[in-house]
């Protein structure tokens, strides 16, 4: 237990990860935070191969910072190669990461960042060279949603993105169609991104649809069977979803789109069926 409102959990593999006290959520509740980020976001997102062609700054924003388990996992994973790294991490409050400093050691994913972590909290970016790699590393601490309507902080456009809210029923903000049309329009066509999360919903998947992103089915976790991968480009999905889950996606009851903060559960209306037939994925 911890005053700070969060606390550590050990899980059935034994494996520690962080729970928020208020959200009654653990953050990464079944395999742990280390293997699946690795799953979900190092694996799925082919960063090593990415960042080893890549040339020039190689941007990933981390969204639902937290306790930093997909950040750090992911920078681990990457910390031999050489380039330029900078990470944007969002998140409204800095207080899962505060928290999860201070039990570095039973969490176990910290790999000698520990310093980083410190000096990211303290000033809101830290820069680090390891080796021939040039790693940036800043906070955005707000309100994401907001954030991304106004857009008056312009950060690079991503070549990836951790996508990691609550759940859409738990918090229905964090999944809206405005938030992921206005996500998709800070892309830049010109530089391919992709970004996995851990759901499989056909809700969520509609939802990316119409923002303007390829979908495809997601790698399995380990927790998750499927989970799901989104691009701006096609040539970043293994399996995009086909004509066969749009069929699926007609006859779901759960299918359109949060147009608001507030979770409902609903079939496809008829607007959303025309929009979702005239993507170029299923023309
Ligand atoms: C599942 S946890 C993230 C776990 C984290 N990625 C990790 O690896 O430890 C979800 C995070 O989303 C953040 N969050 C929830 N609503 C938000 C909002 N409206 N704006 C910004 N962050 C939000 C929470 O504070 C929480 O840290």
């Amino acid at each position: 237990m911890s005053s700070s409102g969060y606390s550590l959990v050990t899980l059935a593999n034994g494996v520690r990860s962080v729970r928020s006290l208020a959200e009654a959520e653990t953050f990464h509740p079944v395999i742990g935070p280390v293997a699946e980020a690795e799953a979900l976001y190092v694996r799925q997102l082919r960063l090593l191969d990415r960042l080893a062609a890549h040339t020039g700054e190689f941007v990933i924003w981390d969204v639902g910072l937290g306790a930093a388990a997909n950040a750090l996992t992911v920078l681990r994973a990457i910390r031999d190669l050489p380039g330029s790294v900078r990470l944007v991490s969002f998140d409204h409050t800095l207080e899962p990461l505060r928290f999860a400093l201070q039990h570095a050691e039973e969490l176990g994913y910290f790999g000698g960042y520990e310093p980083l972590v410190a000096a990211l909290l303290a000033q809101g970016q830290a820069t680090l060279q390891i080796g021939p790699q040039a790693l940036r590393w800043e906070t955005h601490v707000g309100d994401f949603p907001t954030w991304l309507q106004a857009a008056n902080q312009v950060f690079p456009a991503p070549h990836a993105i951790l996508f990691d809210a609550y759940s859409p029923a738990k918090n229905p903000a964090m999944w809206t169609l405005p938030l992921f049309t206005n996500l998709f329009r800070q892309l830049d066509p010109a530089r391919p991104c992709a970004m996995p999360t851990y759901s499989r919903a056909t809700l969520l998947r509609v939802t990316w649809l119409l923002a303007g992103f390829h979908v495809g089915v997601g790698h399995a976790t380990g927790e998750k069977e499927e989970t799901t991968l989104a691009a701006n480009t096609l040539s970043l999905l293994d399996e995009p979803l086909d004509r066969k889950w749009l069929a699926r996606a007609r006859r779901s009851t759960s299918a359109e789109p949060l147009h608001t903060p507030v979770y409902c559960q609903a079939p496809l209306t008829a607007e959303t069926w025309d929009r979702l037939q005239a993507h170029p994925q299923f023309r």
